[in-house]
């Protein structure tokens, strides 16, 4: 059966701890990889604008001796002048996996349903799986265990990266605490907040839902937040958005709330002006750069995962 990956939800707690092993051993061993996807051809649909997710999976690609295409649908947009469909079926005969970054998550799903090789989500509206797998993995090597840590995140909720970090840290048995201005438009989706508190329970974590950043951070071992200004938000949004999630800023004030050993992340791109502080992305609790490299072991271990191809 062909797997896709377009929420965490896509595989189970196990795979995910395998996932993160391997990723570790593809960033230490990499000689070993270097023949993996040998005459693979990943190809990658954007629909939106990316430095990381495009380059991590070219080089990754290139790394364990793949090739990746790059198609952008920007000016060509996906299911007007030919349907998902077509273009799934299309592709899936020429390529052994795709990767898309789309606004609509139901295009995805439409795009995974149509394809007869592995689908991999690299953003939608809605979720934002494979940063997630790369946070954990960044996590995991600066803190050595995930089960029992407490993650804060603060700002725009109602976002791609909140939606998979709340399956992610639950998955991982990692506390959330997730704080937002009291608006409907930076809830996070209510859908998600309730399998996640399932999904928690089961792991022996919890979920908390906050309206003051304060609250949520204190004696937490990790502060992430995300962009206020998400790709798919509209211009016009923008001044009423930065007014209302003000008093989500991540500052050193707000830091000095969290545990000792506390560090910050931030999936990038980020704003200095609006939701971090050049004090706190460029001081020396922030481990944004671990996470940025990191997407590109983390994805390589997804892929070989997905494809079936992990073995000696
Ligand atoms: N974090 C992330 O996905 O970055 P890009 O939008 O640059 O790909
Ligand atoms: N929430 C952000 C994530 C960027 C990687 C966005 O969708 O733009």
């Amino acid at each position: 059966m062909v797997r896709h990956f377009l929420t965490l939800k896509d595989i189970s707690v196990d795979e995910l701890k395998t996932i993160l092993e391997l990723a570790a051993d593809i960033k230490e061993n990499p000689e070993k990889y270097e023949e993996k996807m040998r005459n693979k051809t990943l190809l990658m649909i954007f629909e939106k604008p990316s430095l990381r997710t495009r380059v991590s999976f070219e080089t990754g690609m290139t790394r364990m001796g793949g090739h990746a295409i790059f198609y952008s649908i920007k000016d060509s947009p996906l299911g007007k002048k030919e349907s998902i469909s077509d273009t799934a079926k299309t592709a899936s005969r020429f390529v052994d996996i795709i990767m898309a970054r789309l606004y609509k998550h139901s295009d995805i799903e439409e795009l995974a349903e149509n394809s007869s090789v592995p689908v991999i989500n690299a953003l939608t509206d809605f979720t934002h799986p494979c940063q997630i797998v790369a946070d954990l993995f960044t996590i995991k090597e600066k803190f050595g265990e995930l089960k029992g840590l407490k993650l804060a995140y603060v700002g725009d909720s109602n976002n791609n990266v909140t939606h998979s970090l709340l399956y992610g840290c639950a998955m991982a048995g990692i506390n959330i605490n997730v704080a937002f201005p009291d608006y409907p438009e930076f809830r996070p989706d209510s859908t998600v907040v309730k399998e996640a508190k399932q999904i928690a329970e089961e792991n022996g974590c919890v979920v908390k839902l906050f309206n003051s950043a304060e609250e949520a951070v204190k004696g937490a071992n990790i502060i992430y937040t995300d962009s206020w200004m998400s790709y798919h938000i509209p211009k016009e949004e923008e001044e009423e958005r930065a007014e209302k999630l003000a008093p989500f800023r991540v500052t050193s004030a707000l830091m000095s709330r969290a545990a000792e050993n506390a560090v910050f992340m931030h999936c990038l791109p980020a704003s200095r002006k609006q939701e971090v502080a050049s004090e706190v992305i460029d001081g020396a609790k922030s481990i944004v750069f671990d996470q940025a490299e990191n997407r590109m072991h983390a994805q390589n271990a997804l892929m070989l995962t997905l494809l079936n191809n992990t073995g000696e």
